[in-house]
């Protein structure tokens, strides 16, 4: 560490900063959040820095005197030619100010981070002026994992601080903390959900000391499997789990971005292959969070569209459990996206559906097929790949053209993703022709046509080059 990081207060406390144009202002706008006493004094000033900074700052047009200098706490030096700039860096010295020259850091005091502002919660970085970029993005980086109500957080904490001393013993007090900023009431105040959180917190305070080990649960939707697409959400809370329950289609990719020490069961279903049934999943969840436990349950996609997250949801709350739900991209729109491919478009389609080609057992899914074929809009049509001959059969047997365009697409915005087009007549023959296993999509409808992805001609022509 070559420089101490300290935070100092300025309010009301007097800095300057010498210069005018757009350097001076980045640092003026920093010290007025900071809420400084500020002078910008510069031989010309700008008009953006004028206009940004009116009713905020001091606005001198001259040249800066060293009883300038003398009157601050800090000095923020912004332009100027060598040896100006070594006199007011001279003059800084001898009156015990601390200075700032941008971009020459022999003459620095102090540095100045890359900030990330939440209210109370600030993170600085600092290279020491070695790489600014990679300061930069560091924050980037950081910025993505704090929750942006985490300053909110601070407060409502310090709301309670003298109650919690009051109540709770010192030597628990530490530990009642760790579980709070885990635990569901920490989780509402994230979500903006300040009065519920206040409720529960005097609950919490006032009732038995046992209530302050509950745990909580997440439905957290994965996406269709590229790690990218995870929200900025559910990897911070992939990040703070203490259990991970996951699906079968949750890559490991996903999986490798959670914490490492949190417990992880596959509890994965294949179509008729249940390795652990949906009542067994749910009881785990809620024997979870009894325990005070973080659990976060991940879910392909959207844990609300075809995810059976809406069951879950019932019973974690009907068990008395906090249960919060973060969304996720549907394979839909990750598949639509992969093959650049939009789901509706003005020239094509003014609607999309989103139907399940899965039935309980081995029959036919129950949906009106009449209506669907009527739509004539986009029909997407999730497991769907054992029974993609006869959903063709159906559709066109009620009036869709067996032209309409499809695409199939498996695996999409994963790495080893396939996409292959055609028509709703040669649905069955698609599915065949390109070994499709799953998890695919079939999108039914003209926007098909726009999709990236091979034809069966040209699958054909491939196998003859390959043969
Ligand atoms: C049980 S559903 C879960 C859907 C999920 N909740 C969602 O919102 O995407 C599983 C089906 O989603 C579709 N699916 C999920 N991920 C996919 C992907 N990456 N590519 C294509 N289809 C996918 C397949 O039709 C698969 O059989």
């Amino acid at each position: 560490m070559n420089r101490f990081p300290a935070y100092i207060s300025l309010d009301d406390r007097p800095v300057l900063i010498i210069g005018g144009g757009a350097s001076a202002l980045a640092k003026a706008r920093l010290m007025v959040t900071a809420g400084a006493t500020l002078t910008v004094i510069g031989e010309k000033l700008s008009r953006e820095t004028k206009s940004a900074l009116k009713g905020k700052a001091r606005l001198i047009e001259r040249a800066p005197v060293v009883a300038d200098i003398e009157a601050s706490v800090l000095v923020f030096i912004t332009e100027g030619a060598n040896d100006q700039v070594e006199r007011w860096v001279e003059a800084a010295r001898i009156a015990g100010v601390l200075v700032n020259v941008v971009d020459r850091p022999e003459y620095c005091d102090f540095t100045t981070p890359s900030i990330i502002d939440r209210g109370r919660v600030t993170v600085s970085i600092s290279t020491d002026g070695a790489a600014p970029v990679l300061g930069r993005k560091l924050r980037a980086d950081i910025e993505a994992l704090l929750p942006s109500k985490v300053g909110s957080l601070a407060d409502f904490a310090d709301q309670y601080r003298d109650a919690v001393k009051s109540k709770i013993n010192e030597s628990e007090r530490r530990q009642f903390w760790e579980r709070f900023f885990e635990g569901p009431i920490a989780a509402q105040v994230l979500t903006g959900d300040e009065a519920g959180a206040h409720e529960a917190m005097l609950a919490l305070i006032n009732g038995p000391a046992s209530e302050a080990r509950e745990g909580v649960v997440h439905i957290v939707g994965a996406g269709p499997g590229d790690p990218d697409l995870l929200t900025i959400k559910a990897l911070r809370l992939l990040q703070r789990a203490d259990v991970i329950l996951y699906d079968r289609l949750v890559s490991d990719d996903i999986l490798a971005l959670a914490r490492r020490d949190a417990e992880r069961f596959y509890v994965g279903k294949a179509k008729a292959n249940h390795a652990v049934p949906q009542d067994e999943i749910e009881a785990r969840l809620v024997a979870f969070a009894r325990e005070g436990k973080m659990v976060v349950r991940l879910k392909g996609g959207d844990p609300f569209i075809f995810g059976r997250g809406g069951e879950e949801l019932e019973t974690v709350r009907a068990a008395g459990i906090p249960v919060f739900t973060t969304p996720g991209i549907t394979a839909a729109a990750g598949c639509a996206a992969a093959a650049n491919m939009a789901l509706t478009h003005r020239d094509h389609s003014q609607a999309v559906t989103f139907v399940t080609g899965h039935a309980k057992g081995e029959g036919e899914p129950d949906l009106d097929w009449s209506a669907l074929a009527a739509l004539k809009n986009t029909l997407v049509v999730y497991m769907g790949v054992s029974k993609a001959d006869s959903i063709g059969a159906k559709l066109i047997a009620h009036g869709r053209e067996a032209s309409t365009p499809v695409a199939v697409i498996e695996k999409g915005t994963r790495a080893d993703q396939k996409i292959i087009k055609g028509t709703l007549g040669q649905l069955g023959q698609l599915i065949d022709a390109g070994s499709v296993i799953g998890p695919a999509l079939l999108v039914i409808g003209e926007v098909a046509a726009l999709a990236d992805g091979e034809t069966l001609l040209a699958i054909a022509q491939k196998e003859r080059l390959v043969a």
